[in-house]
This record gives C-alpha cells, structure tokens and sequence, in this order.
C-alpha cells in the first residue's frame, strides 16, 4: 500500500492549512510569496517570525483519528509507505515509522548554503549554522524549491510497486505529489481517494470515499481487524 496524505488529514487536528493560516499579524502576507528563498535572502528575520508562529500552532495541536487510524493500518498491510505533504510531524507522533516528508518538516532547522538538518540551542531572531556560519532557515520546501531527492525517489518507486494507492486529504493540485496517484494508475494499482470535496481528479480513481479522513479511515481499519 502507498498513501499520500495532505493538510486535510490534519483539518481535524486544527491545523490551518497553509492557504487559510493568514490571519491576524500575519494576514497581510501572501504564503506564495513568503515561502520563497527570495523572501527568506530579503528578510530572513520576517521569515523566522512567520514560522515560529507556525511552529507554535502546530505544537499545540494533537494528531486525530485520522492519523491514529493510518499509523495502525501501517501493521495491519504487508507493507505501507506513508507519503506526506504536510510539514507538522503529526503522523510521526501518531506512531507512523519511516514518514516520507515531500515537503521537509516545520520543526527542523537546517542550514541555508550546506542543506544539512542541525541541531542547536540559540535563541536568536536568526539562527546561524554551528558548521559554517551561515544563516539557519526552516527546514521545509518552499516555492521553486526542488523535493528532497531522497523523498521523491522512495516515495516514486512506492507509488510505482503498490497494490493499493490511497490519496488523502490532498487537493491534489501540487506537483509532483499529486502524479503519485497517476504513476500507481499506470502500473494497475487500485486508487482510491478520502476527501469530504471529492476533487477534479477523483474520476480518474477506482473508489471515492466523501467524507473525511477521521472517519473513514478508523472503519476502513476496523472493517480489516474483524
Ligand atoms: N479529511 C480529508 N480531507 C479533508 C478534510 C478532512 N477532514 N478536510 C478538508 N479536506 C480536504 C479538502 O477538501 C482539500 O481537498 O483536504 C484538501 C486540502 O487541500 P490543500 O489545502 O490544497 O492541501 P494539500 O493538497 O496538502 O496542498 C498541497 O500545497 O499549500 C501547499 O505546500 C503546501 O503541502 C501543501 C501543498
């Protein structure tokens, strides 16, 4: 089994999607033009704002049934490779191994010449890279930004080799996350898709189930353990 997961996964959770989490100090940014490397090379303090509110959103939320659910589902398959867009680590603390982050993750800081993830314990506006000096930035994928080679591979060859595909919570709008689904098509996976607003591209999949991920996805594990 591959399933890629999207922000509607974590709608449960109250995380804000990255569309609609512009509100208050916040709201008179546009996310496409913040989550740049332009934005971040121009004012890389701003940026840092930006996603330590984030940071602190996502700290607070819990992960739902939803991931609860997948996180079981993962022992009860041969084999599942959980792909995810979203950069919340809440599939993680749901008990998911090995999650594959197309899109990095909000909670890591990585160094912005080297690309290496670092630790470190500066409370700084800016952090600077404790290897070569350079400034630390957040550790996910922004505008333009090329998916981690690792995560596209892995998570190609997966969508390549399933038997069953699932796309959850994802508009699937973005590539390349979204020609997950159409590669698992072309080698005759079965292709299914959990979303309340059925999308453009659910007439392309075998099932379609309306309604939202919290609920299907805990029936869809009790309907394999009885
Ligand atoms: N259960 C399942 N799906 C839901 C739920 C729910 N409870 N609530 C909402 N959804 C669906 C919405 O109907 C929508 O189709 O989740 C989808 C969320 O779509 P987007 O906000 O476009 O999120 P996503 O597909 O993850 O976006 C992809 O784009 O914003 C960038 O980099 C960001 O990773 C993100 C990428």
């Amino acid at each position: 089994m591959c399933v890629l997961t999207g922000a509607g996964i974590s709608a449960e959770s109250n995380v804000p999607t990255f569309r609609d989490a512009q509100q208050g100090l916040w709201a008179k940014y546009d996310p496409h033009e913040l989550a740049t490397p332009e934005a971040f090379e121009r004012d890389p303090e701003l940026l840092w704002r930006w996603y330590r509110w984030r940071r602190e959103i996502v700290a607070a939320a819990e992960p739902n049934a939803g991931h609860f659910a997948l996180a079981e589902l993962a022992g009860l398959v041969p084999r599942l490779t959980l792909v995810t867009q979203n950069v919340d680590g809440l599939h993680q603390r749901a008990g998911s191994a090995s999650v594959i982050e197309f899109h990095g993750n909000l909670f890591a800081d990585q160094c912005s010449v080297e690309g290496r993830v670092v630790e470190h314990d500066q409370h700084v506006d800016v952090p600077l890279c404790p290897h070569c000096g350079a400034n630390l930035r957040p550790g996910v994928v922004w505008f333009g930004e090329a998916i981690p080679e690792d995560a596209l591979n892995v998570s190609f060859a997966a969508a390549a080799d399933c038997d069953v595909f699932l796309s959850i919570g994802t508009s699937s709008l973005v590539f390349p996350a979204a020609g997950l689904a159409d590669i698992a098509r072309e080698h005759c996976a079965t292709v299914a898709e959990i979303n309340p607003n059925t999308t453009s591209r659910a007439a392309n999949y075998d099932y379609v189930f309306a309604g939202n991920a919290g609920d299907v996805l805990p029936e869809m594990v009790e309907s394999l353990t009885v």
